[in-house]
């Protein structure tokens, strides 16, 4: 059946550009058949992207290693597979970390406590985190601004009304927003953990202002926030020993599900796409040899009919 349709449609092709000279033919797709100029010019191009590509990677690489800052070292993530999830009780932890500490300086103005619903929190504690908090809302019937407390619909309030209030009281540096703080920096959570862990004596010959400290992982080692996490600056629900390192790595997942909180269901994606675009593609494979073998494997041979 696939044979008669593919010689069918041969012959319409051939006929209809007027090949119907005694000739065999062959319908090809490999690169033999292609021509010399044709070949020469592809070559060429692939050449020439080659080159710009591998151009432009070393330019990135030289970028990097001219930076004054220290590169923050890789962690064992237990997200960091492809086929990995995000660790949920350190998301919890991680929330109560920024709850306790960085809430204090840093807004986190795209997560609403709705968010945290069956993430972190169930839906009777996510209610309770957001009725903890006094949110500005309005105008009422008379025209005013009131505070309520929070609903599950609201967004996580920030600590200053505005930039200027948080730079006045930041020595003039402004505490940037975290919510797409892990996607936003080079190095992800592994640059945010090295940062919060990383604070040390400025070394001989580097000048801090007012109000700044010295830590190798920000670009230019002087920044202005002093460092917040030590033993014990936080408490944990669930018992968890507070060692700085594990308040850092906590808050450093719970800022990774911040900047991307679809995280886990983009990877339960992958593996399902996997599963189905391989058994189409074998479906897809099978059905392309049955097709097409008698229109690559065959030889037509037309005469012409002599007209006496
Ligand atoms: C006392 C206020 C304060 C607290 C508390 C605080 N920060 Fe900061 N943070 C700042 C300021 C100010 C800056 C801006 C520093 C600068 O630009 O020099 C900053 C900057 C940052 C940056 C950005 C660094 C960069 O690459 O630009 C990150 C990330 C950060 N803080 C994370 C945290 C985390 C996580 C916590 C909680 C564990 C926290 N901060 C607690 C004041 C604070």
């Amino acid at each position: 059946m696939a044979a008669a349709v593919g010689r069918i449609c041969g012959a319409r092709l051939l006929q209809k550009y007027g090949i119907v000279a005694p000739q065999i033919c062959q319908l090809s797709t490999n690169a033999q058949a292609w021509t010399k100029s044709r070949k020469l010019w592809l070559t060429t191009l692939g050449v020439g992207a080659g080159g710009v590509g591998a151009l432009l990677f070393a330019l990135e690489q030289s970028v990097q290693a001219s930076g004054s800052e220290a590169h923050p070292y890789h962690q064992p993530w237990s997200h960091n597979g492809w086929f990995q999830s995000l660790d949920h009780a350190s998301i919890r932890r991680g929330y109560e970390v920024y709850k306790q500490v960085c809430k204090a300086c840093h807004s986190l103005q795209y997560i609403a406590y709705r968010n945290l619903v069956n993430v972190s929190h169930t839906e009777e504690e996510a209610k309770a985190e957001a009725a903890e908090v006094m949110i500005k809302d309005g105008p009422d019937e008379e025209g005013n601004y009131f505070e309520r407390p929070g609903k599950l619909s609201d967004y996580f309030p920030s600590p200053y009304p505005n930039e200027n209030a948080a730079r006045a009281a930041n020595n003039g540096a402004y505490p940037p927003d975290l919510s797409l703080i892990v996607s936003g920096r080079k190095g992800g959570e592994d640059y945010i953990f090295a940062l919060l862990t990383g604070y040390m004596e400025a070394p001989a010959g580097v000048v801090l202002r007012e109000g700044q400290n010295y830590n190798p992982y920000f670009p230019g080692g002087a920044i202005s926030m002093a460092q917040v996490l030590f033993d014990e600056a936080a408490e944990y629900s669930d018992g968890t020993p507070a060692t700085a390192s594990q308040l850092a790595k906590d808050v450093a997942t719970f800022l990774r599900w911040c900047s991307e909180p679809e995280l886990d269901e983009r990877r339960l994606m992958t593996i399902k796409a996997i599963g189905i675009f391989s058994f189409l593609a074998a479906i897809v494979y099978y059905y392309k040899r049955h097709k097409w073998s008698t229109m690559k494997s065959r030889k037509l041979a037309y005469k012409a009919v002599s007209k006496k």
